[in-house]
């Protein structure tokens, strides 16, 4: 990926719709936002609008494929596709989606965005049907898994003239994203992060185990977000349906001793630990090899034992160049709470939240939360996972400066 500068370079892609005109005023909002821009037009595109448009607004020639010789796609694509600290696509037809999708490389615009390195954005405009049709969807689905972004069409009329999903998102809002994704900090390069989330299961017996809420949602968006800023990220994971955030080294872990023992492998090699898992404190006595029987009416008693506390073992033997934070999920009294964990802990940093409020807490993707470090304290408002992941980021630099 190209470095960001005072003027960062976007490649602009035009595929063949409509819509293609709006991308000359993108071309314009990019650059009164300070972006130098390059135009890639498919062929398609250049029946909708004339390449000398893009030509005079951009100060660069547009590269299309209608009069260019195939052999020099092999040269130029790498040098655009370098060039590039974003690439956006508006409009992106449901013909590119699929490309790109399928990683097919048979035009200018495909073969820059195969070989790209920069983030991507794609601005789907299409007619509704052609939208919804599973295809498309499946294809959209296969991109943002990859990490390929998406400014989602709005509803509206057509020109095909259907009312309904599929028009270009309005160009302000594309920019806006554009400007978004540029701005994108690598403020954690060269750092390694250790992130744990999601729950423990403890076995009482082959098929039962005791558990908890915990989704793993803010452990995955703390990871993603680590791994956005150029930080090494090491997830260990506990039992979730999430995927595994692009580029990051996961390891899972069952048990709160099986995290504990992940733990001690890793935190030592690590500048900033987060352990925003769930662990569960109590385990039984006996795991049972075979399955528990009915009781036949008698109450059924399970003894447990207290597990380690895997966050005040890893704050023992910290290092004074190691950041580590811990997590406070709370029900009352949730900022004291919180503060003797983070004393008792050896803690930098604890995240507390009343995980009885809207918005809060287990499986949704927003969160409320105050950041309590040694010396300061900051509650910020309802955001998503990943705003916060951002915003915990931030403060464990400031307390790292
Ligand atoms: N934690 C841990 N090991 C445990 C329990 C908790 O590492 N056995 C960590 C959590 O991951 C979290 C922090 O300690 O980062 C606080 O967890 P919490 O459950 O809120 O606190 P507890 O220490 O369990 O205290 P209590 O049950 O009294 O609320």
């Amino acid at each position: 990926m190209g470095t960001v500068n005072t003027r960062p370079h976007v490649v602009l892609g035009v595929t063949g719709g409509i819509a293609a005109y709006k991308a000359c005023e993108l071309l314009r909002l990019l650059q009164k936002g300070g972006a130098e821009v390059q135009v890639i037009m498919t062929r398609n595109a250049c029946e909708f609008v004339n390449p000398l448009t893009f030509e005079t607004l951009s100060g660069y020639p547009a590269v299309t494929d209608t009069f260019d010789r195939p052999e020099r796609w092999s040269v130029e694509h790498v040098a655009m596709a370098k060039w590039a600290d974003l690439f956006v696509i508006a409009p992106a037809t449901a013909n590119i989606l699929a490309k790109m999708a399928a990683g097919i490389a048979d035009d200018m615009l495909s073969t820059t965005v195969l070989a790209t390195a920069a983030p991507v954005l794609v601005a789907p405009a299409m007619n509704t049907g052609m939208y919804i049709n599973p295809a498309t969807q499946a294809n959209m689905n296969v991109l943002r898994n990859r990490g390929i972004h998406f400014a989602d069409p709005a509803s509206g009329y057509l020109a095909c003239g259907d009312t309904g999903v599929g028009k270009l998102a309005p160009v302000e809002d594309i920019a806006a994203r554009c400007f978004e994704l540029l701005g994108r900090k690598q403020d954690l390069n060269g750092l390694r992060v250790l992130v744990t989330a999601g729950p423990t299961r403890e076995m009482l017996d082959p098929v039962r185990y005791i558990s908890n809420r915990s989704s793993g949602k803010m452990g995955y968006a703390l990871a993603a977000a680590a791994k956005a800023r150029g930080a090494e990220v090491t997830l260990l994971t506990g039992p979730v349906s999430l995927t595994v955030p692009e580029g990051v080294h996961a390891v899972s872990f069952l048990s709160t001793e099986d995290l504990l023992n992940a733990m001690l492998d890793n935190a030592a090699l690590n500048d900033i630990i987060i352990q925003a898992a769930a662990p569960a404190d109590y385990r039984p006595v006996n795991v049972e090899t075979q399955k528990i029987k009915k009781q036949h009416g008698e109450p059924f008693v399970l003894t447990m034992v207290e597990n380690p506390d895997v966050a005040a073992t890893v704050g023992a033997v910290k290092r004074d160049n190691q950041t580590f934070v811990g997590f406070a999920a709370e029900t009352e009294k949730v900022l004291e709470h919180a503060a003797k964990k983070l004393e008792k802990k050896n803690l930098d940093l604890i995240v507390a939240n009343d995980v009885t409020a809207p918005g809060a807490g287990f499986d949704v993707d927003t969160n409320i939360v105050t950041l309590i470090a040694r010396n300061r304290q900051q509650s910020l408002p309802l955001a998503s996972k990943r705003e916060v992941a951002d915003a915990i980021l931030d403060e464990i630099l400031r307390i790292r400066a």
